[in-house]
């Protein structure tokens, strides 16, 4: 990032790039959830629940990649080893589920996952309205596709 580009930031930049690598570990944490559970799945109708698994875990890891960027713009580096993935996120590893066929506890998994990356988005939009507008957008973007995935798994309850 440039000197121009440093000098509108109206925002702690330290600050905020700790708020953006929890919020990368979080999405590393989630990727994976996902992943294994669309790996390991079983059961009537797996291969629909195993690509919606593969489709959000698609989706998380892209996040990881965008929120990683922009924390490297803003100076910083994201958390480099996996070991602190969950030290360093928001919250702690959404878990797998105990029985391989159990769609429930899968979509409730996501669910609280979702849920969290939605807060999370919500208060990075809140924080860097106005005041970066480069974050603001890549959150807003993020936080929009948090909302699709909440959305999708709901719409799989019966
Ligand atoms: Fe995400
Ligand atoms: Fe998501």
């Amino acid at each position: 990032m440039g000197k121009k580009s440093r000098e509108i930031l109206e925002i702690n930049a330290k600050d905020l790039i700790k708020d953006l690598d929890k919020a990368y570990c979080d999405e590393w944490l989630a990727f994976y959830a996902y992943w294994y559970m669309a790996q390991s799945v079983s059961g009537k109708g797996y291969e629909d629940m195993a690509e919606f698994l593969n489709k959000i875990a698609k989706d998380e890891l892209e996040h990881a990649a965008e929120v990683a960027e922009r924390i490297i713009e803003l100076g910083g580096l994201p958390t480099n080893n996996p070991v602190n993935l969950e030290k360093n996120a928001n919250a702690p590893y959404p878990g797998i589920m105990k029985k391989l066929s159990d769609y429930e506890e899968i979509i409730k998994i996501v669910e609280n996952a979702e849920a969290g990356a939605i807060e999370v988005y919500d208060k990075l939009a809140k924080k860097t309205f106005g005041k970066d507008h480069d974050t603001y957008q890549l959150v807003t973007h993020i936080l929009g596709e948090e909302v699709t995935h909440e959305e999708m798994f709901e719409n799989l309850k019966g």
